[in-house]
């Protein structure tokens, strides 16, 4: 049956009244297409599809779409058999977790948050998608925009960050650059923002664990990016794996129906996580398969992953009644409505294109790209007596496991790079020496365990150096899903060869490798310069040479804090205030630690340029703000060195008496500016209440009137505040 040229809504009603409930059930299976999937325990033989199969499946209607296969030549067999020899024709949908990059990589997007642009991120992901969808994709998994308040979580990676207020940036930003300016358009890639919700609070940092939150810290830091991502025009989401103070996320109807279709009246498409329908059985919160069919569905999963429960159990549940017929119609409608919206019902073949895909003038025009971002994502933490940038003529020893790595240049979640054109520091550091040759390269140990021999030519060639750049950090598959880390440190043969190197006593630029924040002890957290490089993509070598010789000012700031010990995590910045704070006036009975600060060692929103910069003081342009009026906060910021810089002005916000206890500070704006050499500017940002709105005790949504301080500053541990008086509405008595 051929799909007619009508208005969208009557196209899809006219298909839904064709469809038997077995093809309604159909469109809301997805499942990993022509790839045995790799995990045997979360993927029982029955969900396993070989290549025939899911062509049988798609010709018999059953599939609504298929994840993880690429390619635009498979895509049109597919897409063939679904229109030409399916009873209804209707496409299928072609998705993968296309994270940071397709052929080209990009920075991680944690890496990428650093940058403080999201401008970069729209970008990156501009070009991820045009990549992505000439390979045959509709549709990614990404952005992750998960708030991570602890570091041992190895998901961190794959977001913004600790932040709410940068993770709401970079969520918009990310999900306009996958979509583009026209949904129809065949360089769009549908985005899914992930995992709703709360994803990032699982207890102990570890993945998959249960959550325990208040509805406050629910509302304002977990579930905010995910609106902003809507806002921007994200069509689908992802649940997540975990519970939700009991409830699992899957099957939560709070989360998944009040919240978005109730509160938000979200239209898009709910996807379950990887087999988290089946899952609610392990949760206990499922008596069997059926159940957990049952729960999912009824809680508002539109779409089920791989488990193949939709398909194995919803007839049933249908024809019992349990599962009203008009629920299961609102679903398919859901799927139909995202296939019609991206012109997929009008062309099949949209993104299917073998000339496009061929074309390797795509890949190769996103390089500069790559590089720019994974420069601008570098964050310098230390730079004592300004060792850097480095004399090009300077005898360099390169010294550490990542030095000649090509393995571990991507960063978690990147399953299409083209590896071949991955730059490594060797790389890149040679292409930016006049006599590349000049430079000495040792590994001296592996990632996880000494090598013979290895300390003792790191030695030498640190004692035959002018400096030393140490290319050290963690293995790429320690950060990402299922990392989850007890002591956020670096691996002990790396530390040895680091303690070895730093005796030497010639001078140690650190080039962190990282993906999430890191504890670091001894020699690497002494060393006079710590380059933060996370993963940085295809361009890594260049981007870090470039750095590192002074051809750009790094301009990174931290999106996550830096802790002085594994011990203090869950540690960010904008946490609650105590009753009993760590002030020098209190005595002992006061919110510490025995054994470190209670500050983080690198706050958030700390890094260095290449410039000197100064802040002068916060001022506010009035005392007072009106309910429904405007202030402008300014500061003059100036660079007193001799190198133009990049900094990133930073807002805060602290409110001081709330009806639920407010945190000690929260970004609420930010701007990236460049400074030359004695340069000053001034920079000023306007508030409004919305800035200082938060879920309140009686679970309403606005500010409060009262006092607030308000810094302008370079870090979130940085300035003096001024402050302003929001006054109450007229009618109300402050
Ligand atoms: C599980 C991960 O949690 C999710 O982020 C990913 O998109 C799916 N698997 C599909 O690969």
């Amino acid at each position: 049956m051929s799909i007619e040229a009508k208005s969208p809504q009557a196209r899809i009603e006219s298909l839904l009244a064709c469809m038997t409930v077995e093809e309604k059930v159909g469109q809301l299976g997805m499942f990993a297409d022509m790839v045995r999937p790799f995990a045997p325990d979360v993927n029982p033989d029955a969900n396993v599809r070989n290549a025939a199969e899911v062509l049988e499946q798609v010709r018999a209607g059953r599939v609504g779409a298929l994840f993880n296969g690429v390619g635009a030549a498979l895509g049109r067999e597919i897409q063939r058999v679904a229109v030409e020899e399916s009873r209804l024709g209707i496409p299928v949908l072609l998705a993968a977790d296309v994270i940071h990059g397709m052929r080209t990589v990009f920075p991680i997007p944690l890496g990428e948050a650093a940058s403080f642009e999201p401008d970069l991120a729209r970008r990156t992901a501009r070009a991820t998608a045009i990549e992505a969808t000439a390979a045959g994709l509709h549709w990614t998994f990404a952005p992750a925009v998960d708030v991570a308040r602890d570091q041992r979580w190895g998901r961190g990676a794959e977001g913004a960050g600790e932040d709410v207020f940068l993770g709401c940036a970079f969520a918009a930003a990310r999900v306009r650059g996958f979509q583009g300016d026209d949904l129809r358009a065949h360089d769009s890639l549908l985005a899914t923002p992930k995992h709703f919700a709360a994803y990032g609070a699982v207890a102990a940092g570890m993945d998959y664990n249960y959550v325990e939150i208040s509805d406050g810290t629910l509302r304002d830091v977990h579930l905010a990016p995910f609106k902003a991502a809507f806002d921007a025009g994200a069509l689908t989401v992802m649940t997540a794996f975990n519970d939700i103070n009991g409830v699992p996320a899957s099957a939560n109807r709070m989360l998944l129906t009040d919240v978005l279709r109730g509160q938000w009246r979200f239209p898009g498409l709910v996807v379950s996580d990887y087999t988290a329908d089946m899952e609610l059985v392990a949760h206990g919160y499922a008596a069997d398969d059926r159940d957990a069919t049952l729960r999912a569905f009824s809680a508002g999963m539109d779409m089920s992953m791989q488990s193949g429960f939709y398909a194995a159990h919803l007839p049933a549940l249908v024809a019992s009644g349990e599962v009203p017929m008009a629920a299961l119609d609102e679903a398919v409608r859901r799927v139909l409505w995202v296939k019609e919206a991206i012109g997929l019902l009008d062309d099949p073949y949209r993104s299917l294109d073998p000339v496009r895909e061929a074309d390797a003038s795509l890949p190769a025009a996103h390089e500069a790209l790559a590089r720019e971002a994974a420069q601008r994502s570098i964050v310098l933490l230390r730079n004592e007596g300004e060792l850097l940038p480095l004399r090009r003529d300077a005898r360099i020893a390169l010294v550490g496991p990542f030095a000649r790595d090509r393995d571990n240049i991507e960063g978690c979640w990147t399953l299409f790079g083209d590896k071949s054109r991955y730059v490594t520091l060797e790389a890149g550091l040679r292409a930016a020496l006049a006599d590349g040759a000049a430079l000495e390269v040792v590994d001296g140990c592996a990632l996880e365990a000494p090598l013979a021999g290895g300390i003792e030519a790191a030695v030498a060639a640190a004692r035959g150096a002018d400096v030393v750049l140490l290319a050290v950090g963690e293995p790429q598959r320690y950060s990402g899903e299922a990392q989850s880390r007890t002591r956020i440190v670096l691996p002990p043969a790396q530390q040895a060869l680091a303690e070895a190197v730093a005796a030497t006593g010639t001078p140690v630029v650190v080039l962190l490798r990282n993906g999430r924040a890191l504890a670091l002890e001894g020699a690497v957290r002494d060393a006079p310069a710590i380059l933060v490089t996370w993963f940085l993509g295809s361009q890594t070598g260049h981007a870090v040479a470039d750095v590192v010789f002074g051809g750009c000012s790094p301009s990174g700031r931290l999106p996550v804090s830096f802790p002085h010990d594994s011990g203090q995590q869950p540690l960010f910045y904008n946490h609650p205030r105590t009753g009993r704070p760590e002030t020098p006036e209190m005595s002992e009975f006061k919110a510490r630690w025995r054994e470190y600060p209670n500050a983080a060692l690198y706050p958030f929103g700390h890094g260095l340029g290449y410039g000197r910069i100064e802040y002068g003081a916060t001022r506010v342009d009035a005392a007072e703000l009106a309910w429904d009026g405007r202030l402008v906060v300014r500061a003059q910021v100036s660079n007193t060195g001799a190198r133009a810089a990049e900094e990133v002005v930073q807002l805060y916000l602290h409110d001081r008496v709330g009806s639920r206890v407010r945190p000690v500070r929260e970004l609420k704006g930010f701007h990236k500016i460049a400074l030359q050499p004695g340069q000053t500017r001034e920079v000023a940002f306007e508030l409004d209440r919305g800035l200082l709105a938060f879920t309140r005790a009686d679970g309403s949504h606005d500010a409060e009137p009262g006092l607030f301080d308000v810094w302008i500053a370079p870090s979130s541990a940085a300035g003096e505040p001024a402050q302003f008086r929001l006054l109450a509405p007229p009618h109300q008595p402050a």
